[in-house]
């Protein structure tokens, strides 16, 4: 089936598979920041944003994104740039494959949280693993980015 998709303000024509995911359009169509864990739902790296909110595109049809806005890390901008900033001045620039699914659900809970708490944040971030630390310094980051210390 043929698709036109709205991704990070652009459109892209897409010819897939009805039961294709959302994450294997994404990489066919070179977004490769979109990152395949998992693939059943647990690790969080695959997470991009459909109209603000994160999702996790291993789980979601392509054929249910026509018509939404699709936002990965690249669409972010100077935004993306800001939160690995506060990440990296941490020290927990690590090996990155949970870091653009990790953005974007930052700059998603910053829109979302209007007064954030420790707890708050712990929860909203509690499906994004990161495989090779645990996570003190990007969650120190991710904290002064959020207005909380
Ligand atoms: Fe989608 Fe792990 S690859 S949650």
């Amino acid at each position: 089936m043929k698709l036109k998709l709205n991704i990070n303000n652009r459109y892209y024509n897409a010819n897939i598979d009805a039961d294709e995911s959302l994450l294997d359009v994404l990489r066919h169509l070179g977004f490769k920041s979109v990152k395949k864990g998992c693939d059943t739902g647990t690790c969080g790296v695959c997470s991009v944003l459909i109209d603000g909110e994160p999702i996790l595109s291993c789980q979601f049809l392509a054929a249910r994104a026509e018509g939404h806005k699709i936002t990965t890390v690249e669409g972010l901008g100077e935004k993306a740039d800001e939160i690995i900033d506060v990440i990296i001045n941490e020290g927990a620039d690590q090996c990155g494959y949970c870091g653009p699914a990790l953005v974007l659900t930052t700059y998603a809970m910053k829109q979302e949280l209007k007064n954030p708490t420790v707890e708050k944040i712990n929860h909203y971030l509690a499906g994004n693993l990161c495989r090779c630390s645990g996570y003190e310094g990007q969650l120190r980051g991710i904290k002064k980015y959020m207005g909380v210390e």
